[in-house]
């Protein structure tokens, strides 16, 4: 039975975890995973999760099931977040959120209910995007194409091929798209780009999906929340999946949502109960303890207020990373001009190095790397900076 099975490849992203483990050099560095580690290269316990853990201890409750769409002060925190306190969407009832296993499953669940719900449709991914987004969606069964999206010569968006390669879609298609802080590039479309995308979305009929792991790490959590309330104003049915891995510095708890925003509440009920069948026969009903501990710290305002410092200590250290990769590839004397690393949003660089020299990275200098050139800017520390700046500056030679 079994001796035909083939051996799988590592994963492109969470694979490099594990080399990186194996790697017995002590001054290795992994740039690889997207996760932000602190000025002396810690993983970060938030001071308002540590103090809603603290409380949670001390109320000690049992742990029954939660229902099958998650914990309800969650699932309306997320709301609050994504969409806005006063949001006309809510008010009207027009948003089903459902708690997820991280933001992977909140892709996962609406992908699989879209299975069932448009089975003829394609999904677009945009050239490049998130490794796992094309696995996702081909495991639920959709044949899954790409849009035009990264300009390597301006290390920009080429936003006229963008737009050309949404037009050519069918009707029906689903489009996956990243609502701020796009993975792997870091470039992101200004307001004015996102307003003639939904232009076209809604010309050709097509199914916005949007993506939202970062929110937080450009503008903060109100201004990356600007694209997603664009699409919920628009009248389009929009999908949402959001994360908070990074924005609390919980990875492993896994705490994710999708909301779906839909035409009323009679539609937004019936969607809710075919996302719940479609939950109940994967994981049957979501984890508690993340949630709890995210419900706690955005429905506490003074411990909201401490994470909302904290995530913005986040965003402003890794601008100044990028500031500083930047000051010291040029003092290695590179000519080539890298400021573009300190106009990407997010966590992430898409360095422009190919697959050969992020090989070389790791080989001759143990700093770790996705083939695709991609670096996590926010695993940089004054430490490591000047080490990995002198390695791109040696491979891109
Ligand atoms: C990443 O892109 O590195 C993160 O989203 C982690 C992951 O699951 O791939």
């Amino acid at each position: 039975l079994l001796s035909s099975v083939a051996l799988a490849p590592r994963d492109p992203i969470l694979g490099l975890n594990e080399a990186f483990a194996a790697d017995p050099r002590p001054d290795k560095v992994n740039l690889g995973v997207g996760v932000y580690r602190d000025a002396q290269g810690r993983l970060p316990l938030l001071r308002s999760v540590r103090e809603a853990e603290q409380r949670l201890v001390g109320e000690a409750q049992p742990r029954g099931y939660l229902p099958i769409d998650g914990l309800a002060a969650y699932d309306k925190a997320v709301q609050a977040l994504l969409f806005g306190e006063q949001a006309a969407v809510l008010a009207a009832g027009r948003v089903v959120t459902a708690q997820s296993v991280g933001g992977t499953s909140a892709l996962k669940i609406g992908a699989d209910f879209l299975k069932r719900t448009l089975p003829a449709a394609r999904v677009a991914i945009s050239d490049p995007s998130w490794e796992n987004h094309r696995a996702i969606f081909e495991s639920a069964g959709f044949e899954v194409g790409v849009y035009p999206y990264y300009d390597a010569a301006t290390h920009g968006v080429n936003f006229a091929g963008m737009l050309d390669g949404l037009r050519a879609l069918h009707v029906g298609d689903i489009v996956v798209l990243h609502a701020c802080c796009h993975n792997p590039t870091g470039v992101d479309l200004d307001g004015a780009q996102w307003a003639q995308v939904i232009e076209v979305l809604r010309e050709r009929e097509l199914v916005p999906f949007l993506d939202m792991a970062y929110q937080g790490f450009g503008e903060g959590n109100e201004g990356d929340a600007a694209v997603v309330r664009m699409f919920a104003d628009s009248g389009l049915a929009v999908f949402v999946a959001n994360s908070f891995s990074k924005s609390f510095s919980l990875y492993g708890e896994r705490v994710g949502a999708l909301s779906v925003v839909t035409a009323d509440a009679d539609e937004a009920e019936r969607v809710r109960s075919q996302l719940k069948r479609v939950i109940r026969a994967d994981y049957s009903n979501p984890p508690t303890h993340g949630a709890m501990l995210v419900s706690t710290v955005l429905n506490t305002p003074e411990l909201r207020a401490l994470w909302e410092e904290d995530l913005g200590d986040m965003r402003d250290r890794i601008r100044s990373m990028r500031r500083g990769l930047v000051a010291r590839i040029a003092a290695h004397g590179d000519p080539r001009d890298f400021s573009f690393i300190v106009r990407q949003r997010g966590m992430f660089s898409y360095s422009g190095l190919n697959a050969e020299q992020v090989e070389r990275l790791r080989e001759e200098f143990g700093i770790y790397a996705v083939s695709s050139g991609r670096i996590c800017v926010a695993a940089l520390n004054d430490a490591n900076l000047d080490a990995v700046a002198t390695a791109i500056a040696a491979v891109s030679a």
